[in-house]
């Protein structure tokens, strides 16, 4: 008796179990990180372009560059636009109607563009490499370099 009672109990333990984890293992299927197409994002960047430029090469300081930035912090920032821990009410209308899927595209596909015009002007960037190199004690910056990050050398 004690026994049967036992392996009823059991079995309603493992029916509430197998309930409860049903919809968490779904849960963690749709969180399941999404991989970009190059491709796919080419078509979704269209409208992107009226702003960012061609290929994700912009004329205009306004509007950042996309060319060439790294997918993953591409597709961090438009989420944060979605989700408004970076809010900007001129990118967050444009995003918020897409998904993680259009965000891992249409960072695969500016990964994959080549930036142009970036040349600076001599004057600023010796100034950076200078701070980066020794950083300003009169202004309590400390040197880039000490920290550990690399330079430019070292980075393939
Ligand atoms: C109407 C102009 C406009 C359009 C269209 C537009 N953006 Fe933006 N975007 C901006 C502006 C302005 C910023 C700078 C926002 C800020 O300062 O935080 C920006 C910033 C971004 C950033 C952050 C860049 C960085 O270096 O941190 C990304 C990524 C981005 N946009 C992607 C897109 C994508 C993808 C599309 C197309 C689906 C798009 N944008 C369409 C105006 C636009």
């Amino acid at each position: 008796m004690i026994e049967s009672r036992f392996s009823l109990g059991l079995a309603g333990v493992i029916a509430c179990l197998s309930l409860s984890f049903g919809p968490v293992a779904a849960a963690d299927e749709a969180a399941s990180p999404v991989t970009g197409s190059a491709e796919a994002g080419a078509a979704k960047a269209a409208v992107c372009a009226a702003c960012h430029g061609p290929g994700g090469n912009s004329a205009n300081p306004e509007w950042p560059s996309l060319a060439g930035q790294n997918a993953a912090y591409t597709r961090e920032q438009l989420a944060m636009f979605k989700s408004k821990k970076r809010n900007n009410p001129v990118m967050f209308p444009i995003i918020e109607p897409l998904t993680e899927q259009d965000f891992a595209d249409l960072a695969a596909y500016f990964a994959t563009q080549t930036p142009s015009g970036l040349e600076a002007d001599p004057s600023y960037w010796k100034a950076g490499e200078a701070l980066y190199k020794s950083g300003d004690v009169a202004r309590n910056i400390p040197a880039c370099a000490a920290a550990g990050l690399p330079d430019e050398e070292s980075v393939s």
